[in-house]
């Protein structure tokens, strides 16, 4: 019997590719693994009315961790089921099956390393390394949202709500509410896993994002948890900035920078934009982890239009494997992974179109396993 059970998670386009890229890495590493396919994705909301198959949730409540490349998802109407010819008069709508991935494992700690690797023609300047943990649950993401605004609902905001009255007056179907719901124990807990890492990682500060200033309940309730638990930490610096202001300070300075913590909203963007200074799409990784569960995927989508040409860059998903083995305390194996990597962007000579070059996205997977090898 293997050591581990991983959830292989390919989903649509690119997602093959890059997952068949990150499996050679993984074989070149030993890992003593037993890797079981589950079917996710676009496909199967089409052939089934459900993009995330009761039999895929019930795998990953069986396995140690697991792997994810990207999903095709379209905006899709409540009648969208309509215009897949399987699906029709079933009235089912299509829900993101990473957000309820999320949800339903409580994958509460989104984790974006984004470390700009020597020698990459994409970094935006060399040696950032920053870290951000993003709240992957709640925030607006909950998923209380309302368009049209029910009649009741909007009777109580006129009543409890001064600065709500005078859009009372609209019409329902004239404005739209989403709630931003944040809780003392989301807040803390994701805050308390930045800490942490910074903690197991020996880093030295944590940079809180919120914008405390103008959204006073929910981002100040999470500016406070911060603060309580930042006191279990005394050996470690924190400092907060708000969400627009830091998007100039990272681009000014992203060496003032090492931990950030975030709400759902606003560590999504902070991420996005800390990836793009090491090497963007190609190079952003993601971990979902949960007290149980964690699932690794690369930050980047589904690419149709690249998908099945082995053109794009595996490094995205070979680091979130990196990530995985880290999470299962195989150390050593996610170091020498990183290391492989970390050379070969150095050595230059491999390099898929993203990164100037004209190698597949299998010669950049087995140039890292070659580094392995050696
Ligand atoms: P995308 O990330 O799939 O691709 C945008 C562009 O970025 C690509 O056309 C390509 O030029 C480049 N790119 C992406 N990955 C790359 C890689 N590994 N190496 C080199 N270049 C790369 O975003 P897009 O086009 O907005 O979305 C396509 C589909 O993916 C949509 O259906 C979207 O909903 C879905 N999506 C899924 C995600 C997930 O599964 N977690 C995340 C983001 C989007
Ligand atoms: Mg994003």
């Amino acid at each position: 019997m293997s050591k581990y059970k991983i959830a292989w998670l390919p989903g649509d386009g690119i997602g093959k590719d890059v997952m068949d890229a990150t499996k050679i890495v993984l074989d070149a590493v030993k890992l003593d693994a037993e890797y079981i396919h589950g079917d996710i994705g676009w496909e199967f909301w089409c052939k089934e009315g459900d993009a995330f198959p009761q039999r895929t949730v019930d795998l990953l409540k069986n396995v140690d961790a697991a792997m994810f490349g990207a999903i095709t998802s379209k905006p899709v109407k409540a009648a969208e089921s309509e215009l897949v010819p399987a699906l029709k008069g079933k009235g089912l709508v299509y829900r993101s099956p990473i957000v309820r991935m999320r949800q339903l494992f409580d994958l509460y700690t989104c984790l974006r390393p984004c470390k700009g690797y020597a020698g990459n023609p994409l970094n935006f300047k060399e040696g950032i390394d920053i870290v951000v943990f993003r709240e992957n649950t709640e925030d607006l993401y909950a998923g209380v949202e309302f368009n049209p605004v029910p009649q009741e609902l909007a009777d109580v905001l006129a009543k409890i709500s001064k600065p709500f009255a005078p859009f009372s007056d609209l019409p329902l179907n004239q404005f739209a509410i989403s709630c931003k719901v944040n809780t003392q124990k989301g807040s803390e807990r994701i805050v308390r896993a930045a800490f942490d890492f910074a903690r197991k990682n020996k880093r030295k500060k944590v940079t809180v994002v919120h914008k405390a200033n103008v959204v006073r309940a929910t981002d100040g309730l999470f500016f406070e948890a911060a603060k309580k638990v930042a006191k279990e930490f005394p050996e470690i610096q924190m400092d907060d900035a708000n969400v627009d202001a830091i998007c100039m300070w990272l681009l000014k300075n992203p060496y003032n920078y090492d931990v950030l913590v975030a709400p759902n909203l606003y560590g999504d963007i902070i991420s996005d934009l800390a990836a793009q200074m090491v090497g963007g799409l190609g190079f952003g990784c993601s971990g979902n982890i949960g007290e149980k569960l964690a699932v690794f995927e690369p930050s980047h989508g589904s690419a149709p239009k690249y998908a099945g040409q082995y053109k794009v860059n595996p490094i995205a998903t070979i680091l979130a494997a990196k990530m995985m083995l880290d999470w299962l305390g195989e150390t050593e194996k996610a170091t020498r992974i990183e290391r492989a990597t970390a050379s070969v962007i150095k050595d230059g000579r491999v390099r898929t179109y993203d990164m100037g070059g004209t190698s597949s996205t299998l010669d950049m997977a087995n140039a890292i396993a070659q580094h392995l090898a050696d």
